[in-house]
C-alpha cells in the first residue's frame, strides 16, 4: 500500500431522497451510523483520514473524530467534485494519491478498498474507479467503457440515453485519484446538470478527453458498493449488515433461530454454544458468555452476561450485569446497573433498577427493586416492592444474606433488613429490622363472624321485596352484624387486657 495517500470520505451532503432533515450520514444501519461503518471500513488502511463535514456537520464532525480523521468544511454543498476540491486544498504537500470514499456506503471492505488503493498506483491510472455489476442499478452512474476496456465515462441516471440504460456495470463512487493529475479537471467542472452540482463522475471524462488513463476495478462483491439514499436502501443496507454479523457469530459456534429476525450491533460478542432466539436483539457493547440462552424478543443492550445464563422470552435487560447460571425473565426489565451474582433467579413480571441481587437470592414473580443491596440466597416473595423513591430522592434499601421477605411486602426505604431475619407477608416496612428477627408490620386481622351470610340473606330479601326505597334495609342489614362484630371484638380486647393486668399483679407477688 502507498504510504504517500490519503483518504477523503465525502459526508457534507443532505440526502434529499431519505426525506428527512438529519444529514443522509448520520442515519443508522446495522446499530451503526452510516458514515460510521465507512470510517471503520477505512481506519485498517492506517492512512491520513479527512472528512468532509457541511450538513449537520457539528454532529457529522465528532463521529469523524472518533475514528482518528481529521474534519474539512464544505459550505454550501456543491456536488461530489466541489467536496473533493475542497478537501484538496487542505491535504498536507508530498501525497501523490487520494481514496475517494463515499460517506453513505456502509457495506464497504477494508480488504475491498485496500486492493484498489494497491492495483492503482502499479497501473500508473490516473484514475481507478471501483465499480460493480448490478442486477439492478437504478439510481447509480453508470460506467462507459472504452475499447480499451478504460473507463470513458461516467453517467448519471437522470443523463442516460435509452440505449445506455442497459448499462448494468455501475459506478460504486469509491476511486483513487492520482493527485496532480485531478486538480485541472477538477477545477473544470460546470454545474451544467439538472441538480446544478459540481460532478465528481465528470472528471472521468475530462481525464479521458486530456489522453489520460482511467482504469476500472470491479468490486467481487457487488453488495459491497450499495449506497443507502432512500428508505428502502436504507433498511435493505441493514439487513445486509445484519446478516454479516449474524454469519460471523455463527462461524464461531453461536447458534441463531430463524437469523433474517435477529438484530446485532458490531461491537456484540458472544461465546459459543450460546443459543439466541427468534426476534433477539444484542445492542450496543452487550457481551454474552458460553452456552447461554436468550430467549425469543428480549432485548439486550449494553450488558454482560457470564456463562450459563438463561433469559426467557420477553426481557429488557440495559446497561445490566448477569453473572454465572443466572436465570431471568420471562418479561423482566433491568435496567440503570442491575448486577444478579452467580446463580440467582429474577423471574416475570420483575423490574430491577440499581440494585445488587446477591449469589442465589430469588425474585421470582411481580416485583420491583430499586436502589437495592441484597445479599446471598435470600427470597423476595411475590409483589414485594422496595419504595426507593420519596418524591424528592432515590433512597436506599439494604437486605442481608438469608433473609425472607414474605410475599406483598413494601419495604419503605431507606430501610435496613439484616441478615438471617424474616419479614411478614403484607407488611409494609419502615424501620430497620434486626438479624434473625421476624417483622410484622400491618394491622390484625378482624374476622366477622356470620357477617357474610347475612348480608346474603339481606340482599336476597332485598332482591324478592318490589322495587322502592328498599336500598335502604340491605345497608342497615349489612350494618347490624357489622357493630355485633365490633362490640365483640371490644368485649375480647377488654377480656385480654384485664388478663394482662392479672398476670402483671402475678409477677409482681
Ligand atoms: C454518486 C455518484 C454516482 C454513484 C453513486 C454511488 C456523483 C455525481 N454521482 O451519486 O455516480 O453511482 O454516488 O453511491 O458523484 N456529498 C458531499 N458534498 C456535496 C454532495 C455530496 O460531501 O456537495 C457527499 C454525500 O454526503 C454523500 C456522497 O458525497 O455521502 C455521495 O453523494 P450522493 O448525493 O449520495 O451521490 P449519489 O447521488 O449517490
Ligand atoms: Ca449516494
Amino acid at each position: 500500500m502507498s504510504r504517500d495517500s490519503a483518504i477523503v470520505i465525502l459526508a457534507a451532503g443532505k440526502g434529499t431522497r431519505l426525506k428527512s432533515e438529519r444529514a443522509k450520514v448520520l442515519h443508522e444501519a446495522g446499530g451503526l451510523p452510516l458514515l460510521a461503518y465507512v470510517l471503520r471500513a477505512t481506519q485498517p488502511l492506517r492512512l491520513p483520514t479527512f472528512v468532509v463535514v457541511g450538513h449537520q456537520a457539528a454532529e457529522v464532525a465528532p463521529i469523524a473524530r472518533a475514528y482518528g480523521a481529521r474534519t474539512v468544511l464544505q459550505r454550501p454543498q456543491l456536488g461530489t467534485g466541489h467536496a473533493l476540491r475542497v478537501a484538496l486544498e487542505k491535504l498536507p504537500r508530498g501525497l501523490r494519491h487520494v481514496l475517494v470514499v463515499p460517506g453513505d456506503a456502509p457495506l464497504l471492505r477494508a480488504s475491498t478498498l485496500r486492493a484498489l488503493l494497491e492495483a492503482h498506483p502499479h497501473a500508473e491510472a490516473a484514475a481507478t474507479v471501483l465499480t460493480a455489476n448490478l442486477k439492478n442499478p437504478q439510481g447509480y452512474g453508470r460506467i462507459l467503457r472504452g475499447p480499451d476496456g478504460g473507463v470513458d465515462a461516467i453517467v448519471e441516471q437522470n443523463a442516460l440515453l435509452p440505449a445506455q440504460s442497459a448499462l448494468r456495470e455501475v459506478n460504486s463512487g469509491v476511486y483513487c485519484f492520482a493527485r496532480e493529475e485531478v486538480r485541472a479537471p477538477l477545477s473544470r467542472l460546470s454545474r451544467n446538470n439538472p441538480h446544478g452540482e459540481y460532478y465528481l463522475t465528470d472528471v472521468v471524462g475530462l481525464l479521458r478527453t486530456a489522453g489520460e488513463k482511467v482504469l476500472p476495478f470491479v468490486a467481487e462483491d457487488s453488495d459491497e458498493i450499495l449506497g443507502a439514499n432512500a428508505p428502502a436502501e436504507l433498511a435493505r443496507v441493514d439487513q445486509i449488515l445484519r446478516r454479516r454479523k449474524a454469519e460471523e457469530l455463527m462461524s464461531r459456534g453461536v447458534t441463531l433461530y430463524q437469523p433474517d429476525t435477529i438484530a446485532i450491533d458490531p461491537d456484540v460478542e458472544v461465546g459459543p454454544d450460546t443459543i439466541l432466539e427468534a426476534g433477539v436483539q444484542l445492542l450496543g457493547r452487550t457481551r454474552l458468555g458460553q452456552r447461554c440462552h436468550i430467549g425469543a424478543f428480549s432485548i439486550l443492550r449494553d450488558t454482560v452476561a457470564a456463562a450459563d445464563v438463561t433469559v426467557k422470552p420477553h426481557c429488557l435487560i440495559l446497561s445490566s450485569r448477569l453473572g454465572p447460571g443466572v436465570a431471568v425473565g420471562p418479561f423482566a426489565h433491568l435496567r440503570d446497573a442491575a448486577d444478579i451474582r452467580r446463580g440467582a433467579r429474577i423471574g416475570n413480571y420483575v423490574e430491577v433498577k440499581k440494585s445488587v441481587v446477591g449469589e442465589g437470592t430469588k425474585a421470582l414473580h411481580l416485583t420491583y427493586l430499586g436502589d437495592a443491596t441484597i445479599g446471598k440466597n435470600t427470597n423476595v416473595g411475590a409483589g414485594t416492592i422496595t419504595c426507593n423513591y420519596d418524591g424528592v430522592a432515590k433512597n436506599p434499601t439494604t437486605i442481608g444474606d438469608d433473609v425472607f421477605i414474605g410475599s406483598g411486602t413494601e419495604l419503605v426505604a431507606p430501610v435496613k433488613v439484616r441478615r438471617g431475619a424474616y419479614v411478614a407477608a403484607g407488611s409494609t416496612v419502615t424501620e430497620d429490622v434486626p438479624p434473625d428477627a421476624l417483622a410484622v408490620a400491618r394491622a390484625r386481622q378482624v374476622n366477622k363472624l356470620g357477617w357474610a351470610r347475612k348480608r346474603r340473606e339481606a340482599l336476597a330479601t332485598a332482591k324478592e321485596t318490589p322495587e322502592g326505597g328498599r336500598g335502604a334495609r340491605v345497608v342497615r342489614a349489612n350494618a347490624r352484624p357489622a357493630g355485633r362484630a365490633a362490640a365483640a371484638t371490644k368485649r375480647a380486647r377488654r377480656r385480654r387486657r384485664a388478663a394482662r393486668r392479672r398476670s402483671a399483679r402475678k409477677r409482681r407477688r
